[in-house]
C-alpha cells in the first residue's frame, strides 16, 4: 500500500475541475447489461472503481473500450452469470449487477458484498426487492442466487430506509420487466439515481418520478444503447471546496451542479465561508477560523455521508465546539482516531460526534481506514503544520481522479510514494 506525504500548512488557490461522478456511472455501468446496443459513456473517470467494474462487465461477457473519459460498452453475446467473488469483494456497487444479469439470462449468481470499514453494509433491501419483484432469491455459500419467476403485473416495494444502491438495483431491474408496473417508495433521491434514470429512459425505458420518493416503472420488453455524459462528481466537488476553505484558501472549484451541493453550502455559509456560486463553479474563500455548526448528515437532499469525514476536518480548527449527527452510517467515525493523532478533540457517541475546535492540527503519521477517510486526511495533511504521511493510501484512487495533479494545480505540496 502506498503513502502520501503532506507538506502544510498551505493556503489552496487557483481552479480546480471536477470529473464524472463515480456513484453516477458505477450503476449505470452494471445497468448497460440489460442493453441490446452499444452504449456509449463520456465524462466517465478513471478510477479504480471503474476499472473494477469494467473487469465484471467482461466477466460476464460484454466488451468494453475506455479511452480518454470515454467508454464504450458492447452488448454481453454469451453470457456468464457468475460474478467472481474476487471482483465483488473490492467493491460494493458491484452487487448491482445482479438484478440486471437475473432479468436478462433468467438467472445469476453474485457473492456477497461483505462488511465493510465504515460499519456493516447489509443487502437485504436489495433482496426484498427483487424478491418483490418476482425473483426467487436464495443465499448459499456466501453466494446470493436470483431466478426469475412468472412476472407481476404490479408490485410496490417499500424501502424501510431510502438506500441509493437499492433503489438504483430495483429501478433498474424493472426496467426490462415487459408487462410489470412497479412502484417505489420511500426511495433515496440522490442526483445518481437521477441521472441512473436519463441513462435508462435514453435507452427505451419509462422511468418517472427517479429524484423524488416515488419511482414509477413501466417494463418494457427492451432496451437499445445510447450516448449518455455522466454528472458532475458532487462529492470530488465537495472534497475540494471544503479542503480550500479548510486550509483559508481561496480558489475555484468549476464543472460542477451547485443545486447538488446546496446542503454543504449552507454549512460553510453557517461557518463563515464566503462563496460565489455560479452556473457550473463556485469560488471558495476563507480567511478565518471558522464558526462551530451543527451537521446533520441524512440521505440527499441532506448533508452527504460522504462528505462527513471531510468537514469534520474542517471543523476541527473552529472556533468553539460543532455537533455532527451521522444517520447514514451510524458508526462512520473511524477517521477521528487519525484526526486524534494530529491533535483534534473529538467525542463520539451513539452515532453522534462532538468537535471541540482547537487552534491548530500538527502533521504525524496516520493511516487512511477507507475513501472518504483517506480524503478527510488529506485535507488535515494541508491544514497541518508540518509532515503528515498517510499510509494505506490507495483507496482513495478509487474515488478521485487525479487527485495528486489537482491538488498541486491548488499549489498543494504533496508526493505519492508506492
Ligand atoms: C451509496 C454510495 C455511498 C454512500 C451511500 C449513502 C454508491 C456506489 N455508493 O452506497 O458512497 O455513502 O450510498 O449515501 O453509490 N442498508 C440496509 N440494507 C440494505 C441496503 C442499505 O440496511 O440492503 C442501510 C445501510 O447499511 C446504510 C443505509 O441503508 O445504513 C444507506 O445505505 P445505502 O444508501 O444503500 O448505501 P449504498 O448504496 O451502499
Amino acid at each position: 500500500m502506498g503513502k502520501l506525504v503532506i507538506e502544510g500548512p498551505i493556503k489552496l488557490s487557483g481552479r480546480v475541475k471536477v470529473s464524472g461522478a463515480k456513484n453516477a456511472v458505477l450503476p449505470i455501468m452494471a445497468a448497460s447489461i440489460l442493453c441490446d446496443e452499444k452504449v456509449v459513456l463520456e465524462n466517465v473517470p478513471d478510477l479504480l472503481d471503474v476499472r473494477t467494474m469494467i473487469q465484471i462487465l467482461e466477466s460476464a461477457g460484454s466488451k468494453v473500450e475506455f479511452k480518454g473519459s470515454r467508454l464504450e460498452i458492447y452488448p454481453v453475446e454469451k453470457a456468464n452469470t457468475s460474478v467472481p467473488y474476487e471482483l465483488v469483494r473490492k467493491m460494493r456497487a458491484s452487487f448491482n449487477v445482479l438484478g440486471p444479469l437475473a432479468v436478462k439470462f433468467k438467472e445469476a449468481f453474485v457473492p456477497l458484498p461483505g462488511g465493510c470499514s465504515i460499519g456493516v453494509r447489509p443487502v437485504d433491501y436489495h433482496l426484498y426487492g427483487l424478491e418483490k419483484l418476482g425473483f426467487s432469491v436464495k443465499v448459499e455459500h456466501g453466494v446470493v442466487e436470483a431466478r426469475m419467476n412468472e412476472k407481476p403485473s404490479q408490485v410496490i416495494v417499500t424501502f424501510p430506509f431510502p438506500s441509493v444502491g437499492a433503489t438504483e438495483h430495483i429501478m433498474t431491474t424493472a426496467a426490462l420487466m415487459a408487462g410489470t408496473y412497479t412502484v417505489i417508495q420511500n426511495a433515496a433521491m440522490e442526483p445518481e439515481i437521477e441521472d441512473l434514470a436519463n441513462f435508462l429512459n435514453k435507452c427505451g425505458a419509462r422511468i418517472s418520478g427517479a429524484g423524488t420518493k416515488t419511482i414509477e416503472v413501466f417494463g418494457v420488453e427492451r432496451l437499445k444503447g445510447c450516448v449518455h455524459s455522466v454528472i458532475p462528481d458532487r462529492i470530488e466537488a465537495g472534497t475540494y471546496i471544503i479542503a480550500v476553505a479548510a486550509t483559508q484558501g481561496n480558489a475555484v472549484v468549476e464543472g460542477l451542479e451547485p443545486k447538488h451541493l446546496f446542503s454543504l453550502f449552507e454549512i460553510l455559509n453557517l461557518s463563515g465561508v464566503e462563496l460565489k456560486i455560479d452556473q457550473t463553479s463556485v469560488e471558495v474563500k476563507m480567511t478565518t477560523r471558522p464558526k462551530p455548526v451543527k451537521v446533520h448528515v441524512a440521505p440527499y437532499p441532506g448533508f452527504p455521508t460522504d462528505l462527513q469525514p471531510q468537514i469534520m476536518t474542517f471543523l476541527t480548527v473552529a472556533e468553539g465546539t460543532s455537533t455532527i449527527i451521522e444517520t447514514v452510517f451510524k458508526s462512520r467515525f473511524l477517521h477521528v482516531d487519525e484526526l486524534r493523532r494530529m491533535g483534534a478533540k473529538i467525542e463520539v457517541t451513539d452515532g453522534t460526534a462532538i468537535v471541540h475546535g482547537v487552534e491548530y492540527l500538527s502533521g504525524t503519521q496516520v493511516s487512511a481506514t477507507d475513501l472518504r477517510a483517506a480524503a478527510a486526511l488529506v485535507i488535515a495533511g494541508l491544514m497541518a503544520k508540518g509532515t503528515t504521511i498517510i499510509s494505506d493510501v490507495d483507496q482513495i484512487f478509487r474515488g478521485y481522479e487525479n487527485l495528486i495533479e489537482k491538488f498541486s494545480s491548488l499549489s498543494a505540496k504533496l508526493e505519492y510514494y508506492e
